[in-house]
């Protein structure tokens, strides 16, 4: 099966749960819970729910283990807050997302910040109902609350604006994606290894090198599509980088060059993994995958 319809397949599951996550409506109020399921339901690449499945399988779990499956709703969860406070007019003022419009343009600004906090903290109630050990939830909470937050993902978001007001240099460059963008996916390695309680700290770290590595490929692909890409493919605005000031890859090098540079962390990616045979071929294929993606 090629990686992309492999993707498909699990979608299909890793939508099921999070569906049924967000159809309890709060019943007097169903804005909020109208508003949080726009943004989920909106589709996605589901890139992180599928990397915490692989690496639940890679750590020993059998194919969608109920709780791996919970860790992986719970990440897209805050990966879909983070596109919704990301796109607010006050980040990146964007309009459009996963194809369609963005949620404060549907729900409001006010309703669409509420949106995300409910997102965020529905994450951490979906891992402590999950069907799985005691010691592996509070494993993916940790993960989750230290990855995601102010050392993670809302740490990159701070660079990330301090870079609409000077170019940083390089040193800050790399740290800002490594956080804003590398921190959710080196959560994925973190929550599946956790649902299968792998203690192994050679497999634990080379799947965090992998995922470091592929999570700044994968801004700088999305700094390249935000200039080449087709709009309606994409699923977002193409230019809001420009727009924004921001400092990207393409404030360092020409584009040719930033391609080359996401090859270089693919393969580094890659080569942190090979060594376990045909259980990282998914890691494999889907690292390369990501490199020539056009969405
Ligand atoms: C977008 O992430 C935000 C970045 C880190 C560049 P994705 O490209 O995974 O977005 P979706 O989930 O597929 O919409
Ligand atoms: C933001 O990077 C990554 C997040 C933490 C949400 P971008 O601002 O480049 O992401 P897009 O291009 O809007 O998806
Ligand atoms: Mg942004
Ligand atoms: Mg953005
Ligand atoms: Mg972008």
């Amino acid at each position: 099966m090629s990686i992309t319809d492999k993707l498909k397949s699990y979608n299909e599951t890793i939508n099921a749960y999070l569906y049924d996550i967000l159809s309890k409506q709060d019943d007097d109020y169903p804005v909020i819970t109208d508003s949080m399921a726009y943004s989920v339901k909106n589709g996605g690449k589901r890139i992180r729910p599928f990397l915490t499945l692989v690496f639940s399988e890679f750590g020993g779990l059998g194919r969608f283990d109920k709780g791996a499956l919970s860790f992986a709703s719970a990440l897209e969860l805050v990966h879909t807050y983070s596109l919704i406070h990301d796109d607010l007019p006050c980040m990146d003022n964007d309009d459009l997302r996963r194809g369609k419009p963005t949620n404060h343009k549907v729900y409001g600004d006010a309703m669409a910040t509420l949106a995300g906090d409910g997102l965020l903290t529905l994450a951490f109630e979906v891992i402590a109902d999950a069907d799985a050990s005691d010691r592996a939830k509070v494993k993916a909470v940790k993960a989750l609350s230290e990855l995601a937050g102010y050392k993670g993902m809302v740490g990159g978001q701070v660079m990330d604006l301090i870079g609409e007001e000077r170019k940083l240099d390089e040193r800050e460059f790399i740290k800002m994606n490594a956080l804003k963008t590398g921190a959710l996916l080196r959560c994925t390695a973190r929550l599946g290894l956790a649902a299968a309680e792998c203690e192994d700290a050679g497999k634990c770290a080379d799947a965090d090198k992998y995922c470091a590595d592929i999570g700044r490929a994968f801004q700088i692909r999305d700094d390249i599509l935000d200039v080449i890409a087709d709009q309606s493919e994409f699923g977002k605005p193409v230019g809001s980088d420009e727009k924004n000031g921001k400092t990207t890859v393409l404030s360092y090098m020409p584009l040719d060059d930033a391609q080359k540079l996401a090859e270089k962390l693919t393969a580094s990616a890659i080569e942190a993994v090979k060594k376990y045979g045909g259980k990282s071929d998914d890691l494999i294929e889907l690292a390369e995958y990501l490199l020539n993606r056009r969405t």
